[in-house]
Order: C-alpha cells, then sequence, then structure tokens
C-alpha cells in the first residue's frame, strides 16, 4: 500500500447516454499521478467513451448527456465556463490510428504553440526538438522536418502524435488503442515510450491487448456493459480479481 496517492482525475457516479442509450452506467474511477491507467474489457463495453469524458470529447457528439462529476485536480471539468482548448491541451489524446495533420514534422509539432499565440522562433525551435526527443522520434526526422508527416511510417506517424501533444506540455496523455495499427516491434516501441513518459506525465490507455495492459500499466479497470466491474492495482486484476465477471474475462472464458 503506497502511503500518499496523487489522483490527478476523479471521476464519480458518471452516466452517459447517446441519446436513449445508455453507454456509461454510474462509473467510479480514480486516476493516480504518474501512473498507467489501462481500461480493459470487450468491444462496445464503454472504453473508448469513458477515455473521451476525460477531456470531454464526446461534447462533439450530437445527442449526448452526461451526468455525475469528472474532477481534474479538484475542480469539475464540466462545469460552466471550463475552457474546453485548454482542458484537451492539458488531456490530451493519441487516438488509434496515427491522425497527423496534413502539413510538415514541423508543423505538427508547432501547430499548438502557434494556436497559443507563441511566436518567439527561438522558443518554438527549441519546444519543437524537445517534443520530438520526448516522443523518441528526433533522430528519424531531424533532417526533413520541412517533409509532410504523412509520408512517414505509421509507427513515427503515431510517435509524431505524441510530440504534438507534448509540445502543449499536458499533464494527461489519453491513448486509446495506440498500438493497434502498429507491428509488434513498433508496438514495444511505443510501450517503453509510454513507460518513459509515466516519469513525467499521467497516462490512460485502452487496449484490448491484455498482455499490453499486464506488462504496462499500474491500476486496471475492467469494464462491462458500460460498468466499471473492477477497479484495482493491475497485479491483482491479473492474479486474484475479486469479481468472478473480471476471473472470466483475463483467464479468456469471456470475451
Ligand atoms: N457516437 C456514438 N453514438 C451512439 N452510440 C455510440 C457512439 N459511440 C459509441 N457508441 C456505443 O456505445 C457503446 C460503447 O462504445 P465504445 O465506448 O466505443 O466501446 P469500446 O471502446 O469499449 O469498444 C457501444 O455500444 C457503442 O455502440
Ligand atoms: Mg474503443
Amino acid at each position: 500500500m503506497s502511503a500518499a496517492k496523487e489522483n490527478v482525475i476523479t471521476v464519480s457516479n458518471l452516466d452517459l447516454w447517446y441519446g436513449a442509450f445508455q453507454a456509461l452506467i454510474s462509473v467510479n474511477m480514480a486516476v493516480e499521478k504518474q501512473k498507467i491507467t489501462a481500461l480493459i474489457g470487450p468491444s462496445g463495453c464503454g472504453k473508448s467513451t469513458l477515455l473521451r469524458v476525460l477531456n470531454r470529447m464526446n461534447d462533439l457528439i450530437p445527442g449526448v448527456k452526461i451526468t455525475g462529476e469528472v474532477l481534474l485536480e479538484g475542480r469539475n471539468i464540466y462545469a460552466p465556463g471550463v475552457d474546453v482548448c485548454a482542458l484537451r491541451a492539458n488531456v490530451g489524446m493519441v487516438f488509434q490510428r496515427p491522425n497527423p495533420f496534413p502539413l510538415s514534422v514541423w508543423d505538427n509539432v508547432a501547430f499548438g504553440l502557434k494556436v497559443a499565440g507563441q511566436n518567439s522562433r527561438a522558443q518554438v525551435e527549441e519546444i519543437v526538438e524537445r517534443s520530438l526527443r520526448g516522443a523518441w522520434l528526433w533522430d528519424n526526422v531531424k533532417d526533413k522536418l520541412d517533409h509532410s508527416a504523412l509520408e512517414l511510417p505509421l509507427d513515427q506517424q503515431q510517435r509524431l502524435c505524441v510530440a504534438r501533444l507534448l509540445a502543449v506540455e499536458p499533464e494527461v496523455i489519453l491513448m486509446d488503442e495506440p498500438c493497434s495499427a502498429l507491428d509488434p516491434i513498433a508496438t514495444a516501441k511505443i510501450e517503453e515510450l509510454m513507460l518513459e513518459l509515466v516519469k513525467q506525465y499521467t497516462i490512460v490507455i485502452v487496449t484490448h491487448n491484455m498482455q499490453q495492459a499486464a506488462r504496462i500499466s499500474n491500476y486496471s479497470g475492467y469494464m462491462l456493459l458500460g460498468e466499471m466491474i473492477e477497479f484495482d492495482e493491475t497485479s491483482r486484476i491479473f492474479t486474484s480479481p475479486k469479481d468472478k465477471r473480471t476471473d472470466d474475462y483475463i483467464s479468456g472464458r469471456y470475451g
């Protein structure tokens, strides 16, 4: 038992509906600072929906209704007047398919800085290089910063998406099955990168790959049909789950 856990995000009694369909049912979860939290469970159980709740990405979907509370550093991100752009810079997301902008490598990383009004060239240069190094991409791209990001191999595109987030100094990085389009070698590299990033950032990852959750995460939440069935330290979820449904899933009897 660690003495002083510091939670960056606390989700309480969270319900979410897409129109008449309830996709999240009274979900509770705490995300500890500078740890990797994995959301696992069968397809359609609400993992991506819950991840999107954490930076209000569901706001973009018409007909979504949310009740309950999501605190980021003690402040309700759904309170009136919250700056959603600032929230999404602070809680950035990496998607299943790498989605760099159809711009140069450089402009992808500098994009958020420009939006934020940073126009010191020297500052931007420093931050772009630092972000690319932080995503383990600098050596791959330093000679082609002006090339289109779309020319990069998929795994480098995914690390570019990480670099794009790092440039605006997030606190939390959300990753929705970030390796599902990648081969095993590229996957291993992203996993290693996550273990490096978590020294500085807090990470929440959705994965359908239970070995991945077991390898890299500190905490795991098992979801089923919109409910958080069990949330605990990953070692416990995978060795002695309390709920029979978790046990059935991790032992391969279901899902
Ligand atoms: N934009 C949407 N509109 C309506 N229903 C949705 C939408 N996105 C997801 N759903 C439904 O919500 C449930 C949870 O989906 P999702 O969060 O994508 O699950 P997972 O990521 O675990 O596969 C599923 O039943 C899915 O069909
Ligand atoms: Mg999903």
